[in-house]
C-alpha cells in the first residue's frame, strides 16, 4: 500500500464542500495558511487520545460542547468565557458524580463550516446557495454573501487563534482553579439547579479546606488550580484542514493542526469518500457521528480504515439518532463493534436527532426529547453491558432561546426573544446545567450498580 499523503482526499468523491470560482484566490489563501503556525501541538493531540481511552474504559467521561457554528459577528471574549465557565460547572456536576476524571473537549477555535441539507435556501421566492458557515460565505441573504469566499479561511484561523489563546489563558492563569467552583455560576442560572450547583459546591469547598488544613493541598496544587481543555470541530472544509497538516517529528506521522479532536459528520461519512480518507491518516483522536441510516457494512469498513491498529482513544462514536430511534439503532452497532472487536468510545449526542421547526417557524429541540434521548442511550449501554462514556452538546454560556423547555419553560412563543444561533438551535446556561445533574445522577447510579456487582 502506498503512504497516505494529506492531499489524496483531493482525488476521492466530496459532498458538502464549496466550489470555489476564483481558482487564484482559493490557492493563496492555502499557501498563506500553510505558512502559519498549527493551532494545536501533536503531544497534546496525544494526551488528549489517552484521555479518551480512559474514557472508553470507563475510567473517565468525555464532556465535548459548544456552538453548533462558531460566527465572525459573535465572536467575543465574554462569549468564550461564559461557554468555559458553563463547562467547568457541567464538569464540575459530573466528576462530582461520576467520581471519575470529566475531559473536557470544546466545540470550539475551528466550528466554522456546516453541513447543511439543501443545497439552496428559498426566501420569498428567492432561492440562493445555502449558508455554509462563516469560513465558506456569509449568512446575509443576498446573492455576493452567498458566494463561496477562500480568504474566509484565514479570517477563521486568526479567530480560532485568538479563542485558543484566551482558553488556554483561561485553563493554566487561575480562572480554572477548582478554588473558583463558586465563581463560575452565572447570573441568570437562577433555577433550582443552580441552587443545587450551589450545594454541590459548598461540600467542594469544605472538602478543599479540609484538604489544605491536613496539608495535602500543596504537593498537588498544580492539579487542582489548571485543566486541560482540548478543542474540536467537524473536519468538513478539507482545503483548510490541509493546510493545516504538519509532520510531527516526533513520531512521523501526520497531525492535524487545526484542533485535537477532529470529526466526521454524519453526511459526510461515506467509507470511500474525501472526509475518511483525510482523517484516517492523521495521529489525532477522531470522532465519527453514527446517525439511523449508518448501517453495520460500513460501520465494519469505517472501523477498518479509521482504525486499523484498534488503538484505545483514536475513535469516538457519536450517536444522534434522536429520541425514541435508539433503541433501534444504537444495540445493533454497539454488536457490530462488538463483532469486529474494535476499541470505541460511545459518546451521546442528544442535540441531532431531535431538531423541529416550531409552531413559531423557528428551528428548536424541545429539551425533553434531548434528556429523552440521553436516558435512552445509558439504557442501551446498561442492557448490552457496555460503556457510555461521554456527551455532546450543542450549548452556550449567553442566556439564548433556542431550544424549548427546560426548568424555565421556554415555550415556542419565547424563542424569537433571544434567537442568536447561526445554525442549530443550542441550550442555554440554564438548560446545560439542568442536563448535566440529569447525566451525573445516571452515572453515579452505574457507579453504584458497579460497585454492587463487585462486592459480589
Ligand atoms: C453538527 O455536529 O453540527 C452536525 C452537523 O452534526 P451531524 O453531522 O451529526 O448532523
Ligand atoms: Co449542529
Amino acid at each position: 500500500m502506498t503512504q497516505w499523503q494529506k492531499s489524496d482526499w483531493r482525488s476521492k468523491p466530496r459532498i458538502q464542500m464549496p466550489d470555489y470560482t476564483d481558482a487564484a484566490a482559493l490557492s493563496a489563501a492555502e499557501a498563506r495558511l500553510t505558512q502559519y503556525p498549527p493551532l494545536v501541538f501533536a503531544g497534546e493531540a496525544r494526551r488528549l487520545k489517552k484521555q479518551l481511552g480512559a474514557a472508553s474504559r470507563g475510567e473517565a467521561f468525555l464532556l465535548q460542547g459548544g456552538d453548533c457554528a462558531e460566527s465572525f459577528e459573535q465572536f467575543s471574549a465574554d462569549a468564550i468565557r461564559d461557554t468555559f465557565k458553563v463547562m467547568l460547572q457541567m464538569a464540575m456536576v459530573l466528576t462530582y458524580g461520576a467520581k471519575v476524571p470529566v475531559v473536557k473537549v470544546g466545540r470550539m477555535a475551528g466550528q466554522f463550516a456546516k453541513p447543511r441539507s439543501a443545497p439552496t435556501e428559498v426566501v420569498n421566492g428567492v432561492e440562493l446557495p445555502s449558508y455554509r458557515g462563516d469560513i465558506i460565505n456569509d449568512l446575509a441573504f443576498t446573492p455576493e454573501s452567498r458566494i463561496p469566499n477562500p480568504d474566509k479561511m484565514l479570517q477563521a484561523y486568526t479567530q480560532a487563534a485568538a479563542t485558543l489563546n484566551l482558553l488556554r489563558a483561561f485553563s493554566t492563569g487561575g480562572y480554572a482553579d477548582v478554588h473558583q467552583v463558586h465563581a463560575w455560576t452565572l447570573g441568570f442560572t437562577e433555577s433550582a439547579k443552580a441552587a443545587k450547583y450551589r450545594e454541590m459546591a459548598n461540600h467542594i469547598s469544605d472538602a478543599l479546606d479540609f484538604m489544605t488544613a491536613a496539608g495535602i493541598d500543596s504537593d498537588r496544587a498544580h492539579t487542582l488550580k489548571t485543566v486541560d481543555f482540548y478543542t474540536s470541530h467537524e473536519s468538513l472544509l478539507l482545503e483548510y484542514e490541509e493546510a493545516l497538516t504538519r509532520l510531527d517529528s516526533t513520531s512521523g506521522k501526520w497531525l492535524a493542526g487545526s484542533g485535537h479532536m477532529l470529526w466526521i459528520g454524519d453526511r459526510t461519512r461515506q467509507p470511500d469518500g474525501a472526509h475518511v480518507d483525510f482523517l484516517s491518516g492523521v495521529l489525532n483522536p477522531i470522532g465519527l457521528k453514527c446517525g439511523p441510516t449508518m448501517t453495520s457494512e460500513d460501520l465494519k469498513l469505517l472501523l477498518a480504515k479509521l482504525n486499523p491498529t484498534n488503538e484505545a482513544g483514536r475513535l469516538t462514536l457519536i450517536a444522534r439518532f434522536g429520541a425514541g430511534k435508539v433503541a433501534d439503532n444504537l444495540p445493533r452497532l454497539i454488536k457490530t463493534v462488538q463483532d469486529e472487536g474494535a476499541n470505541v468510545l460511545w459518546v451521546c449526542d442528544p442535540m441531532h436527532g431531535n431538531t423541529i421547526k416550531s409552531a413559531t417557524g423557528y428551528k428548536t429541540r424541545p429539551f425533553e426529547s434531548v434528556l429523552r434521548e440521553v436516558r435512552e442511550f445509558f439504557g442501551a449501554h446498561k442492557t448490552e453491558g457496555t460503556i457510555p462514556g461521554g456527551v455532546h452538546f450543542e450549548m452556550t454560556g449567553q442566556d439564548v432561546t433556542e431550544c424549548t423547555g427546560g426548568m424555565r419553560a421556554l415555550s415556542d412563543e419565547n424563542l424569537s426573544d433571544r434567537y442568536h444561533t447561526a445554525c442549530d438551535p443550542r441550550l442555554n446556561a440554564s438548560q446545560s446545567l439542568e442536563l448535566a445533574f440529569l447525566v451525573a445522577e445516571e452515572l453515579s447510579a452505574l457507579r453504584v450498580e458497579r460497585q454492587q456487582a463487585e462486592a459480589g
